[in-house]
């Protein structure tokens, strides 16, 4: 029997070398090894505020990055979170059990919520139930993802052992992937912050999508140190932030890669990580255009993933309901 894999990006802002070096890229290496479920997750997205016809085309976007990566649909399971209404019973029946003072702990709910604790809707607070419930569904052993998620999993692991231990045994308890590299890459501009979607500044992340010249734009213009010497230095964060995408997109060692630069500077590492960079990026942007332009092809992997990932989890559902004494 495979191992489950289970893993989502959310739909909101565009998608950057963080998201596919921290996970779809990840997913796609280990994609032969496993059964997979990869889930646009836009229910996550609408704990914040979204228009309707953005998140409605970021989703079909999301869904063909996944794909121009090199995810498979006939082989992994993909689909729209909210196309499977039993991510959404679920998560109601994980709040009955799930204490606010497990939720207040979540770091990155005290990161998104900020000083306007107050007025952030009551779904960004709940959003890791319902990231329990997507996992949970689908009883993942693994779920690929950046560092930014590991609290995540564990929230979900104490979720579901607390619904074992009060209702029988129901749910499979799941566990991070997490690569030692690229879990955590940092914004351009500001590289003691992570690469993110809704950063302000457009110069922080590499998106997917962007053209070449966007992208020697944002990489000529990261922000370095006056130090001389290019060097795996984890204190130097914009140096190693650079190197560790040149690593991760170069496949060469860490001290093939010191060596070659080697009496060089800042300049040509930056140079070389441009071309490395828009020539990794260039077929996924070739693939993702051939499926943008055959919309009912991407229309029928989402129905039909959404079919193959109903069968799994009303299934999980059912025995949850049962359990808890719902049916
Ligand atoms: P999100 O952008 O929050 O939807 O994240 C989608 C996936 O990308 C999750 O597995 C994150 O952990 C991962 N991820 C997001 N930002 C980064 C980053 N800067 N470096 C590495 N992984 C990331
Ligand atoms: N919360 C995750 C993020 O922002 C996205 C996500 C939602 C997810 N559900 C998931 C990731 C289930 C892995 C498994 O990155």
């Amino acid at each position: 029997m495979k191992k489950k894999v289970f893993s989502g990006v959310q739909p909101s802002g565009n998608l950057h070398i963080g998201n596919y070096l921290g996970a779809i890229r990840n997913w796609v290496e280990v994609q032969g090894q496993y059964e997979n479920v990869f889930c646009v997750v836009n229910a996550h997205a609408i704990t914040v505020p979204q228009e309707p016809a953005v998140l409605h085309a970021k989703t079909r976007e999301v869904a063909a990055i996944y794909m121009a990566c090199g995810i498979d649909p006939e082989e992994s399971v993909v689909f729209v979170q909210s196309h499977v209404p039993a991510h959404f019973e679920l998560t109601w029946m994980l709040n009955g059990i799930t204490p606010m003072g497990w939720l207040n702990r979540m770091t990155q709910f005290k990161e998104k919520a900020g000083e306007e604790r107050e007025s952030v809707s009551t779904g960004l607070f709940d959003y890791p139930v319902l990231m329990a419930s997507d996992i949970l569904l689908y009883d993942a052993d693994l779920v690929p993802v950046g560092s930014d998620q590991t609290q995540h999993i564990e929230l979900t692991r104490d979720i579901a052992q607390r619904f074992n231990y009060l209702f029988g045994d129901t749910f499979k308890l799941p566990q991070a992937l997490v690569r030692e590299t690229g879990a955590r890459i940092m914004a351009l501009d500001e590289p003691t912050k992570k690469m993110s979607k809704s950063s302000e500044s457009p110069m922080g992340a590499v998106d997917l999508l962007d053209t070449p010249d966007a992208i020697k734009r944002k990489i000529m213009r990261a922000v370095t140190d006056p130090l001389r010497g290019i060097a795996f230095d984890p204190e130097r964060h914009g140096l190693f932030n650079l190197l560790t995408i040149y690593q991760l997109l170069s496949g060469s060692s860490r001290d093939q890669i010191e060596s070659h630069f080697e009496g060089k500077g800042y300049a040509e590492l930056k140079r070389e990580l441009v071309d490395l960079v828009v020539e990794s990026l260039r077929p996924i942007q070739e693939r993702y255009a051939q499926i943008m332009a055959e919309p009912q092809y991407l229309e029928d992997v989402l129905a039909r993933g959404a079919e193959r990932a109903s069968v799994i989890s009303e299934a999980k559902l059912r025995q949850a309901k049962e359990h808890m004494g719902l049916l």
